[in-house]
């Protein structure tokens, strides 16, 4: 299979999950470069700084041949189009993931004039009841979230909620 040059594959990661982690490795095999693209959303007050989140992906990824992490604000559209990428990565966990990630596929390719399409990967089914939030808020309970991330993500997460 020839390779996508550039693909990025944009989120919040606040924080990075293991269903996360299933996307990355996957999409990386399948592009020349895969960038991981945190998004800096300044309405939102995130667990983690944007620099946190970006540090958090360096260190998981450092292994990962082409993966690169950068932090983006604004548009996606125009931060790929300032990357040299033509393809959106998204994972789609269940059903309920589709609307919301259509229409936003859709109006991404409308902001791009057709450049930049979004290709979807099936979320491997452990991680398809995984989310940011969820893990959270079992780690804001003293939970156990140990399948849920890395285990120095995890570190950094319980110590959050000190
Ligand atoms: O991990 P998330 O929070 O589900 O990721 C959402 C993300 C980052 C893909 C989405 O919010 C996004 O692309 N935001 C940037 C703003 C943008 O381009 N909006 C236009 C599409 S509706």
């Amino acid at each position: 299979m020839e390779k996508i040059n550039v693909a990025i594959y944009p989120g919040s990661f606040d924080p990075l999950t293991l269903g996360h982690m299933d996307v990355i490795k996957r999409a990386a095999s399948m592009c020349s470069t895969l960038l991981v693209g945190v998004l800096n959303n300044k309405e939102k007050s995130p667990l983690f700084s944007i620099d946190e989140r970006v540090k958090i992906l360096e260190e998981a990824t450092k292994d990962m041949a082409g993966v690169r992490v950068s932090s983006f604000d604004g548009l996606l559209v125009h931060f790929a189009k300032a990357s040299g990428a033509h393809v959106i990565i998204r994972g789609l966990r269940a059903i309920t993931d589709f609307d919301y990630e259509l229409q936003i596929a859709q109006t991404n390719r409308i902001l791009s004039n057709g450049e930049i399409d979004t290709v979807f990967l099936a979320t491997s089914l452990e991680f398809a009841y995984l989310s940011s939030s969820s893990v959270r808020e079992i780690a804001s309970f003293g939970g156990d979230i140990s399948k849920c991330v890395l285990p120095f993500v995890a570190e950094q997460i319980y110590a959050k909620y000190e």
